[in-house]
């Protein structure tokens, strides 16, 4: 416990300077969620000063104001094909959904459609556009806003080893050389999606849970280059970088726009659970406020934002999908999980 403790100090020290830091999803898909004011409370009591939406909603906006909490807002991907003509109607969805908050509220960056190519209407060939004519709109209005997309981890076509990432060959034309190029250009980043669990529940019999959440494990030897991998994020995020890097773009930072364990999923969802859920955001959040980059990336410290607020009831899909939430809608914590370095620490010391 000492040891524990000591450790814990010095690793603190050690990061005074530069860390990694948390947000959280705030998704509203369900009925039964407090109202936002109640919301910005919640995450005020729990340090959460970071927020990822997935829309523009007035009403959380405005409860945000003169808040210091900063957020990422987002252009549905049924709104891709309007922003795509021409500056137009980015210039109008501005004007309408951004201007009206930048005096009091800290939005820092736009995700312009989202995981477009699994989108059943794929809307792949709208993004590029979309984003510059966003990006030219924020110009215009004078606002310095970063304009990205998030992509899931289904854009790899090769994640193993992670040094031998790679995109699926079919997008890297279409989607993902423009795109980087774009993130470039704009001094932007790309949005990763990154869910451990899908990894883990299609392979649990190779894959060990213990390395899925970031428990004490003998780690995994990346033979190309010797690397030691200690959990699968690292090895998932490098894959992307590595990916990045084989077309050039290693220059492109990387944020975390989403990741998640569920807490209840169905039978066949092979790790969905309580314990597994607390075990996996807590160890992710103690590594992302505690420790460097990936082993491929070792000074870009972490930027995540955990994957969600509250379960959200009226998601359709496998059961899992309704139940990655953090809180229940009072308030109540789903299962005791610490959100910020100041409960990292005290969180150890009562532990
Ligand atoms: C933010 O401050 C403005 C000006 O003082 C005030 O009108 C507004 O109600 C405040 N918003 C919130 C959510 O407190
Ligand atoms: C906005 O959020 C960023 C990132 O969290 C933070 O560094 C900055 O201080 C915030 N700005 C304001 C005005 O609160
Ligand atoms: C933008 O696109 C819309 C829809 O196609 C069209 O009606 C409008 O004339 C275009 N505006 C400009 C400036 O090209
Ligand atoms: C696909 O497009 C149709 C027609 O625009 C729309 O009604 C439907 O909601 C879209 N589906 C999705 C999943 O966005
Ligand atoms: C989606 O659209 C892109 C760009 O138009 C195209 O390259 C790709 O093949 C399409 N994907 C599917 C699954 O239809
Ligand atoms: C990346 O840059 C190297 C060195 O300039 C070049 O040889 C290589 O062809 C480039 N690769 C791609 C995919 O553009
Ligand atoms: C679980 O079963 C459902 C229904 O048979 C199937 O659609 C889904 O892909 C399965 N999930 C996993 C993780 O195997
Ligand atoms: C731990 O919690 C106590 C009381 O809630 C607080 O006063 C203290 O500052 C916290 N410690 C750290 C290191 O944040």
């Amino acid at each position: 416990m000492a040891t524990l403790l000591l450790t814990l100090f010095l690793s603190l020290l050690y990061i005074t300077s530069s860390t990694g830091t948390i947000g959280i999803n705030y998704g509203r898909i369900a009925n039964n969620l407090p109202n936002p004011t109640q919301v910005i409370q919640l995450l005020n009591t729990n340090g959460i000063t970071r927020i990822k939406l997935f829309d523009t909603d007035p009403t959380v906006l405005n409860a945000l104001s003169n808040s210091t909490i900063s957020v990422i807002v987002a252009l549905p991907n049924e709104h891709l094909s309007s922003a795509a003509q021409n500056q137009t109607y980015t210039d109008t969805w501005v004007q309408s959904n951004i201007l009206p908050y930048t005096q009091t509220t800290n939005i820092t960056a736009i995700a312009v459609g989202n995981e477009v190519f699994n989108d059943p209407n794929n809307t792949t060939s709208f993004l590029i556009p979309a984003m510059q004519n966003m990006h030219a709109s924020l110009t215009k209005y004078n606002l310095n806003l970063k304009v990205s997309t998030p992509v899931p981890l289904t854009v790899l076509g090769n994640s193993y080893p992670p040094s031998a990432g790679s995109f699926k060959p079919e997008l890297i034309e279409t989607l993902i050389k423009p795109m980087l190029h774009f993130l470039r250009e704009t001094n932007s980043y790309i949005m990763v999606n990154a869910y451990p669990f899908f990894a883990y529940a299609a392979n649990s019999d190779k894959i060990s849970l213990d390395y899925a959440l970031f428990r004490d494990n003998d780690g995994y030897v990346d033979d190309q280059n010797g690397v030691v991998y200690k959990n699968l994020l690292d090895a998932q995020l490098d894959a992307v970088n590595s990916a990045m890097e084989a077309l050039n773009f290693s220059d492109v930072k990387m944020v975390v726009t989403e990741t998640g364990w569920p807490s209840v999923g169905d039978p066949n969802e092979t790790g969905a659970g309580e314990e597994n859920a607390a075990e996996y955001n807590g160890n992710l959040v103690r590594r992302v406020v505690t420790g460097g980059g990936t082993p491929l990336r070792p000074d870009d410290h972490l930027n995540v934002y955990l994957f969600a607020l509250f379960n959200e009831d009226l998601k359709v899909g496998p059961t899992s999908e309704r139940n990655y939430g953090l809180f229940y809608p009072d308030g109540r914590k789903v299962y005791d999980v610490p959100l910020s370095l100041t409960e990292v620490v005290n969180g150890s010391t009562v532990g």
